[in-house]
């Protein structure tokens, strides 16, 4: 099967806000307010903030493209962590961060979510920095398990804030192949 992935563009801001919607509540853990959930999802992931993020320095998203619309993405960034339980856990400086990474139910467990992993971790050693490192919520035991058979190690934890409440996240990183050059 072929998989269509590519860079996103401010046209496709409203196809990704679309697919947000439906995947960021996944990840939530099973007791999270669904006001908290909506709010994050209307503040943080709405077409308008989507199509600023595709201009935003530093800044990348990937998408799988399937069926007219949009049924997956991922965000890097090239920004250097400054959350200190972050800074105490990793073993690897500088840093890509894996920002966002989320497949539609839809294409869970057909390979989809491997190749937009194999395109976004290209994407990150292109950077020329020497690791990449993310935040998933400990209960989400199914994203636990891909990241980790896609290379992540657990490092540590942090707190994710979703609403008025702090969430637990695992901090997972991985060394990138060394580059000579730099193409980010
Ligand atoms: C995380 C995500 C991208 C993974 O994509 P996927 O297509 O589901 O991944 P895969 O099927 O290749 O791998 C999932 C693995 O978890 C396993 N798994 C599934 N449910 C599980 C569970 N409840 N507990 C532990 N492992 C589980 C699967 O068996 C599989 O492992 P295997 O290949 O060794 O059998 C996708 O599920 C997703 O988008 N989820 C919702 C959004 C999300 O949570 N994003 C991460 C935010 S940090």
């Amino acid at each position: 099967m072929t998989i269509d992935i590519s860079r996103a563009t401010t046209d496709d801001a409203a196809a990704l806000a679309a697919c947000a919607a439906v995947t960021f509540p996944l990840a939530c853990p099973a007791d999270s307010r669904p006001e908290d959930v909506q709010q994050h999802i209307a503040t943080h992931l709405s077409a308008e903030r989507f199509a600023a993020l595709a201009e935003l320095p530093g800044h990348t998203m990937l998408c799988i493209r399937a069926d007219g619309g949009i049924a997956g993405w991922s965000m890097v960034v090239l920004d250097q962590p400054t959350d200190t339980d972050v800074l105490a856990a990793l073993s690897i400086s500088p840093v890509v961060e894996l920002s966002k990474f989320y497949v539609h139910p839809d294409h869970h467990g057909r390979g989809s979510a491997s190749a937009l992993m194999a395109a976004t971790l290209e994407l990150a050693a292109a950077s020329g920095l020497p690791g990449v490192w993310l935040g998933v919520n400990q209960e989400n035991a199914r994203a636990i398990r891909f990241y980790e058979k896609h290379g992540f190690g657990r490092v540590g934890t942090k707190r994710f804030r979703l609403g008025d409440r702090f969430e637990d996240d695992f901090i997972l990183q991985q060394a990138l192949p060394v580059r000579a050059e730099s193409a980010a």
